[in-house]
């Protein structure tokens, strides 16, 4: 079975090379690279490397090398279709499908990619012979060089209904192809002729990650509408999933760790001839999913300019908007504003590269982008007008997938909504851009930081029973580490709901079934009447959608956690209110702070529902 080429780029992408060798081999991160013991051979020092950018593996004890399909075949006995098959499953991709249809289209493919170079060429040569006279002054007059048209393959469609029509018939490409690829324009009335779609404009060609032309845009020669014509959506091209300039700017985006990501086609090009090379932009459109997945193959933090007008503004809005909930552990997107008036082209004109860099070195990262977005600069004063602000920051802060990033996210924005103001325990009154200790707690998205001190504030009662889940979720998911923590969670009472039954019998449970693994505890668990208990923890979004408490978690994953929360709860428990409740047995306290102990409590069964 062939796969595509393209295929198995974006699976080797999306799969990730560290995170499935990290699967089997605990790596730690040395700088652009990961380092463990060879699986390969027997070692007791690590030389075992894996390059995420390359996209190899190499170990310098035993010479083992290859790609993560290599490693999936070597370390699980299978062939390279079933390698492919295993990580596009676990990726969540379909394996496209080598049925003659597909051979067919790739090859009816590959005869199209034949008509959009051959119409490159033809624009490129019309743009230097005296029919482009006035396109090639008017592309000199924006200040691009020979080399740099040539470079961009830029050229001219002058200005006729058949001029590129009969250059390409005379190539014996028939009027199918050039529909195809959107060259032509066939009328609805059939009896016209078809017709060239770019007549009279400067062409830019648009490549692919090979380099092959899949589209062009082409705009008009000074003042008229539309602009810019673009090709339309073909077999070739998805504008969508596109970037201009990207195969160029690739190769000096790696080496600089960063991409800059700006609106124009001309932009790119100026930019790109100033010295600036690692420079790419989406196609007329907002920046897209796809189009932003690409740029996090090439660097982990692109930075993207909008203008500094108003339309700019809300174009950044909502470029952040739709990255967050596709944000990743150290995936992130900044944001640069130009000055009001200015594109990167005009600004690099006027100000040169020190005018551009300062731009891009102003630029500020996504979570403050949303943050200014919603104070405006001000924190309001009341604590009402803070809470409903608090509350509009954690709505985005929800969209984020990623638990490790909802809990930056979360905390930082708490922090500082609440900076300044006093009466909170959480520690965060350090102004401005403060942002919060990471706490393996974060992986939930739930900051119990200012709880781990024992005070019972009013964000206990999630965080009580989110502990508790917690707890229960790493046993049942990762029995092997029973043992080792049996009296800790014997020693918890987890109150008097559901979670603490469940707690008893998971114990005894794995008390009488040492080796049980975690779907044998489940079943276990389900015949013994715990189905439902089972079924409310693992549906809770928080706990499902958790990587580090999925079964296949690596313990140095979940075992911070664990500790984490293990520590949480004991706190609490050592809390002055609670612990002279069990040492005298009288309460000493206040009726309303018993009452909210005893809440706490309640709220811990999974029944329970805000
Ligand atoms: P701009 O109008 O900012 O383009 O549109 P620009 O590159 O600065 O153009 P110049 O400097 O006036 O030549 C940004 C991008 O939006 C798309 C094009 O991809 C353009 O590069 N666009 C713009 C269109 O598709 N159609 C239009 O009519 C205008
Ligand atoms: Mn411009």
């Amino acid at each position: 079975m062939a796969f595509s080429d393209q295929f198995l780029e974006d699976l080797r992408a999306r799969a990730g090379l560290a995170d499935v060798i990290g699967r089997r081999v605990k790596l730690t991160k040395k700088g652009r690279e990961h380092l463990g013991l060879c699986p390969f051979h027997k070692e007791k020092t690590p030389s075992f490397t894996v390059n995420e950018d390359k996209g190899f593996y190499h170990c310098f004890g035993c010479g083992e090398h290859g790609s993560v399909f290599d490693f999936v075949m070597a370390t699980e006995g299978l062939n390279f279709p079933e390698a492919v098959e295993k990580l596009a499953g676990e990726a969540g991709m379909e394996v496209p499908q080598d049925s003659p249809e597909e051979r067919q289209r790739q090859e009816q493919r590959q005869t199209l990619y034949d008509v959009t170079e051959k119409a490159a060429r033809f624009f490129q040569h019309q743009l230097l012979s005296p029919a482009g006279k006035q396109a090639h002054d008017y592309l000199k007059g924006r200040g691009l060089t020979d080399e740099t048209i040539k470079r961009f393959r830029l050229g001219f469609a002058p200005d006729g209904r058949n001029v590129l029509k009969q250059a390409l018939a005379g190539d014996g490409i028939e009027d199918a192809r050039m529909i195809a690829t959107g060259m032509l324009i066939q009328p609805d009335d059939k009896n016209r002729d078809n017709y060239d779609r770019f007549r009279g404009r400067v062409m830019f060609p648009i490549t692919d990650t090979r380099e092959r032309v899949i589209a062009f845009g082409g705009r008009i020669l000074g003042d008229g509408e539309p602009k810019y014509l673009n090709s339309p959506e073909t077999s070739l091209f998805h504008k969508g999933r596109v970037l201009y300039g990207l195969k160029q700017a690739s190769g000096p985006a790696r080496k600089a760790g960063s991409i800059i990501v700006t609106e124009g086609y001309t932009d790119v090009i100026a930019l790109s001839q100033a010295g600036l090379t690692n420079v790419v932009a989406p196609l007329g459109t907002a920046l897209t999913e796809d189009q932003i997945k690409l740029l996090w193959r090439i660097v982990p933090e692109p930075v993207l300019c909008f203008d500094g007008d108003a339309a700019g503004q809300k174009a950044a809005a909502r470029a952040a908007e739709r990255a967050l909930p596709l944000l990743a552990s150290g995936y992130g997107l900044r944001f640069a504003m130009l000055p009001d008036g200015e594109d990167p082209d005009s600004l690099i004109k006027s100000g040169g590269t020190p005018a551009m860099s300062q731009v891009l070195e102003a630029a500020l990262p996504l979570s403050e982008v949303l943050w200014r977005m919603e104070t405006g600069g001000r924190i309001p004063k009341t604590p009402e007008q803070r809470a409903a602000l608090q509350k509009r920051l954690k709505e985005y802060a929800r969209q984020i997938t990623d638990s490790t990033l909802r809990g930056h996210f979360s905390a930082q924005f708490n922090d500082r909504v609440w900076a300044g103001s006093k009466g909170r325990g959480t520690g965060g009154a350090k102004g401005g851009g403060a942002t919060a200790q990471w706490t393996p707690s974060m992986e939930l998205g739930v900051d119990l930081g200012a709880n781990v001190t024992g005070n019972i504030d009013g964000k206990s009662p999630d965080s009580l029973r989110r502990a508790q889940q917690v707890l229960l979720a790493i046993i049942i998911n990762h029995p092997e580490i029973f043992e080792g923590v049996e009296e800790t969670l014997g020693h918890f009472s987890f109150g008097v709901g559901h979670l603490d039954q469940l707690r008893q019998e998971l114990i005894s449970v794995l008390v009488k079934n040492a080796e049980l693994e975690s779907d044998g505890v489940k079943d276990v668990l389900r015949q013994h009447g715990f189905a439902e208990s089972l079924e409310v923890l693992f549906r809770d979004p928080l706990i499902r959608s958790n990587r580090v408490l999925k079964a296949d978690a690596p313990e140095e994953k979940f075992r911070p956690l664990w500790n984490e929360n293990v520590a949480f709860l004991h706190n609490l428990e050592n809390a002055p209110e609670v612990k002279k409740i069990k040492e005298t047995g009288d309460t000493g306290i206040a009726e309303e702070d018993w009452d909210r102990q005893k809440a706490l409590l309640q709220e811990s069964m999974p029944g329970h529902r805000e």
